[in-house]
């Protein structure tokens, strides 16, 4: 066989594999960046010793649990707590005092993974004397990472660069005031974790479930096609109060000219505000 004939049919192979994992899960990945869908895929086809993808496709009808594990092939959850510290300067510094006057905030972190963001975020409200108002919807398509968030606790080992992470961002106490310890793990304290909901939301599937002021999303439309992107913008922009803030991660962007709806706020850290209707 040539090398675009077996190209050709590694994607006729893939898009089946992609339908029969929808059927099965109702996880739908047909929109997803393919070339990353399809080193996943490899990957996977590798380490179970498949010859091929078809044959990954049959086991997968088969075996529930390898349905599970590619699902999780999908799901990557690589996360910090303020991640991308000049992120959260510039919301502290850019973004709070536009805030001042609201009665209440809700802020949707959608793709939030473990919770270290939406743990950062009820922080930052908190020292900046919002965290009465505030109320912080953190939904994953990944019902074990949601799970995982829910509990508010991480290993003790990631905490140091943490602290470095918190200070790089601006942040007025000591990191430590925020949690106590045991010999594994840091626990966030119910202060912080009460103002959170967690729950399980797909971007592609599902719909808006509330209007809010703020919405971050950060490194997930990173793994979307441009058409899932324009997609997602499109339930963002259904999903924000009139000049609401929308914030993407730094190696994210969007097209306002195609997309409408949005004005570059803070463009350094990829913060977007909703034009008046
Ligand atoms: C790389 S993590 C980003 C976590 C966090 N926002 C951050 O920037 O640190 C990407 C997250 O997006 C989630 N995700 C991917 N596709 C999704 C979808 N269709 N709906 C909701 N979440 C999704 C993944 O499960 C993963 O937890």
């Amino acid at each position: 066989m040539t090398d675009d004939k077996f190209l050709e049919k590694e994607e006729l192979e893939l898009d089946l594999l992609l339908a029969a994992l929808h059927r099965l899960s109702g996880f739908d990945f047909r929109k997803y960046m393919r070339s990353s869908i399809m080193r996943r895929v490899q990957n996977r086809v590798r380490l179970e010793q498949l010859p091929n993808i078809s044959r990954l496709t049959e086991e997968v009808i088969n075996n529930e649990m390898l349905l599970q594990k590619l699902l999780d092939d999908f799901s990557i959850n690589v996360t910090e707590m303020f991640r991308d510290p000049a992120f959260f300067k510039a919301f502290r510094e850019k973004v709070v005092p536009e805030l001042a006057e609201y009665p209440e905030i809700r802020i949707w972190h959608a793709g939030c993974s473990t919770g270290e963001e939406a743990y950062s975020m009820a922080i930052l409200m908190e020292e900046e004397g919002l965290g009465e108002k505030v109320r912080i919807y953190a939904t994953d398509m990944s019902e074990k990472v949601i799970r995982k968030a829910e509990k508010g606790s991480i290993p003790i080992s990631k905490m140091k660069a943490y602290t470095t992470n918190y200070m790089l961002s601006g942040g007025k106490k000591s990191f430590s005031e925020y949690y106590s310890t045991d010999s594994e793990c840091a626990y966030f304290d119910s202060k912080i974790l009460r103002k959170i909901v967690f729950a399980q939301h797909n971007l592609v599937t599902d719909g808006s479930f509330n209007e809010f002021h703020i919405i971050i999303c950060r490194n997930v439309l990173i793994y979307f096609n441009l058409e899932l992107q324009k997609h997602v913008l499109q339930l963002f922009n259904a999903s924000l109060a009139d000049e609401g803030f929308l914030g993407i991660g730094s190696k994210e962007s969007i097209r306002t000219e195609a997309y409408g709806h949005f004005e570059e706020f803070f463009f350094e850290e990829k913060i977007y505000r909703k034009m008046r209707a």
